[in-house]
């Protein structure tokens, strides 16, 4: 059976820490020009269902630099989107391929095809969950000197993806996470399986800031949730990271967006151009982060 990364808890504290180390250290080559061919002669697929800039190309820069080849296929592309069922194709590629990385709508649809799947698949954002950002995030943040076991991350919007991921990512790790979003956006521990514990859900932002070593927004309309894009714009207004909620957090409190932003609803200008935001690093740190992950779970 091939090891996946569908969520947050398929890695251990463990796995995290050695994560942290080899992102750091793939970077370090990186940077020298130095050539890390860990995957050489493999072929990994990327199939992508929704939009993407960074998981897309740091994914494929990724891919190429460990020496491996990679494919990026539109579903509307293959059979699969004139109803070829996930099974059926999860079976097939497996039968050219060393690794597939995903993004689907459906978790569920993911966990199918990693049922039916013999190469490692990998989770590059459904509409559960985001696990490979949060470990470049994370990454991140520990590059940034703090102890990511023992900090207070604010996560200030939608109880989305993103946010789920970062309730898997603290249970793990430990750290103190506080989720503000308007009430009904809130995220559903219980259906996903989480317990809570250390977790604060709130619907008061300047609360969830409150001695906040970080604060991390996402967008406010998800992709696939455009119909409820007016009725979402009014109920987060009062969610947006700007100045004055800054202000509230630490002195010098990080501040983070998986991107893209839209400047003005989420996080103002302002706060995402400022001195406190890592925005750029942590995009960066998806090309090495990814690198580390690949190597985890594609390496023989
Ligand atoms: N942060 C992130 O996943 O960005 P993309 O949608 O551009 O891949
Ligand atoms: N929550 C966003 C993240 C994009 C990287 C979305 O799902 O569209």
């Amino acid at each position: 059976m091939p090891r996946n990364f569908l969520r947050i808890s398929d890695i251990s504290k463990e796995d995290f820490e050695h994560l942290f180390r080899r992102s750091a250290e793939l970077k370090a080559a990186k940077k020298a020009a130095k050539a890390t061919h860990t995957l050489a002669g493999k072929s990994i697929a990327l199939i992508f269902e929704k939009l993407s800039t960074r998981t897309r190309v740091s994914f494929e820069v990724a891919i190429n630099d460990l020496g491996a080849n990679s494919l990026y296929l539109n579903p509307n592309d293959l059979q699969l989107g004139r109803g070829e069922t996930v099974e059926d194709t999860a079976k097939v590629l497996s039968s050219y391929l060393d690794g597939v990385i995903l993004r689907l709508f459906e978790q569920q649809k993911l966990e199918e095809f990693a049922k039916h799947s013999t190469i490692p698949v990998i989770n590059a954002l459904t509409d559960l969950g985001h696990p490979t950002q949060i470990v470049a995030d994370l990454f991140t943040i520990k590059e940034k000197g703090l102890d990511v076991g023992n900090m207070k991350l604010a996560f200030i919007g939608d109880g989305n993806n993103v946010a789920n991921s970062f309730i898997g990512a603290a249970e793990v790790l430990g750290f103190k996470l506080a989720i503000a979003t308007p009430r009904g956006y809130e995220p559903d521990l219980s259906s996903l399986g989480f317990s809570g514990e250390g977790v604060e859900v709130t619907n008061d932002p300047a609360e969830a800031v409150r001695g906040a070593d970080v604060i991390y927004t996402d967008v406010w309309v998800s992709m696939g949730q455009e119909e409820g894009t007016d009725k979402r714009m009014k109920m987060f207004r009062p969610y947006q990271v700007n100045g004055e909620l800054l202000s509230r957090a630490s002195k010098d409190a990080l501040v983070m967006h998986c991107l893209p932003a839209h400047r003005g609803e989420e996080i103002t200008a302002e706060v995402a151009d400022g001195p406190q935001s890592i925005i750029f690093d942590q995009a960066e740190n998806k090309l090495h982060a990814g690198k580390a992950i690949l190597e985890m779970f594609m390496k023989d």
